[in-house]
């Protein structure tokens, strides 16, 4: 018998990454950011020199990902690159080298290696759909495309950055369809998800939702 899995699929910026941090911590599981793996991979590709377009050097780049995660932060090598994976060019070649199928091959077992006891908490565009198919408990969180700006813009005059609405919303709308248009494990809804909107709800509120899903299925 293996690990339970909950997968928490969706778009860009719905608070995936939070509140599946947070579910996980919850319920005492491991935690899998499988945005992070790709964003590694395009920042090991434009460190290099690669083309994010090269599949065959890309692929090679992601199946030998020296990465490391440890106490929430995230490590090529020695570098801490936990804030070089957040920036705009390494979330926008993330979703380039995220169409290759030789990367995405190249991520799947990594990924699947995460399936450990007492469970997994995994996000991203595929969890349910490709990676775990078996997954216990499949999520789909969501949110308006406007909503999602709107917390990304936030984040970043919290941070003290500038910060420009059209341009993140338009920046946002131009990764979902990319995402969503691709051939490979296109973002899309599992019929057997269930779906959480979370345009109205605030961080707490959608963990709630979320773990009453979890706690029905387990
Ligand atoms: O979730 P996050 O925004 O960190 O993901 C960055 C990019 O990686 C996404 O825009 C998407 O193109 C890609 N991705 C993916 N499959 C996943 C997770 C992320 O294609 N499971």
């Amino acid at each position: 018998i293996s690990a339970p899995v909950i997968a928490l699929d969706g778009p860009s910026a719905s608070g995936k990454g939070t509140v599946a941090s947070m579910v996980a911590a919850q319920l005492g599981y491991h935690y899998l950011d499988s945005g992070a793996l790709y964003r590694l991979t395009a920042l090991a590709a434009l460190r290099a020199g690669v083309a994010l377009d090269d599949a065959p050097r890309v692929a090679a780049l992601a199946a030998a990902l020296p990465a490391r995660f440890e106490n929430g932060r995230v490590f090529l090598n020695e570098d801490d690159v936990t804030d070089a994976i957040r920036t705009e060019e390494a979330s926008a070649g993330a979703s380039r080298v995220a169409v290759l199928a030789d990367v995405r091959a190249a991520l799947l077992a990594r990924q699947r290696a995460w399936r450990r006891f007492p469970g997994l908490v995994a996000d991203g565009r595929d969890m349910g759909s490709v990676v775990f198919p078996s997954a216990t408990v499949k999520v789909f969180l969501t949110a308006s495309a406007e909503a999602r700006a709107e917390r990304r813009y936030k984040q970043l005059i919290e941070k003290g950055s500038a910060a420009n609405m059209p341009a993140l919303l338009h920046d946002l709308q131009a990764r979902d369809e990319r995402d969503a248009q691709r051939s490979e494990a296109p973002l899309r809804q599992c019929e057997d998800a269930l779906q959480v909107d979370t345009t109205l709800m605030d961080i707490a509120e959608a963990v709630n939702a979320v773990m009453a899903i979890v706690e029905e299925k387990l």
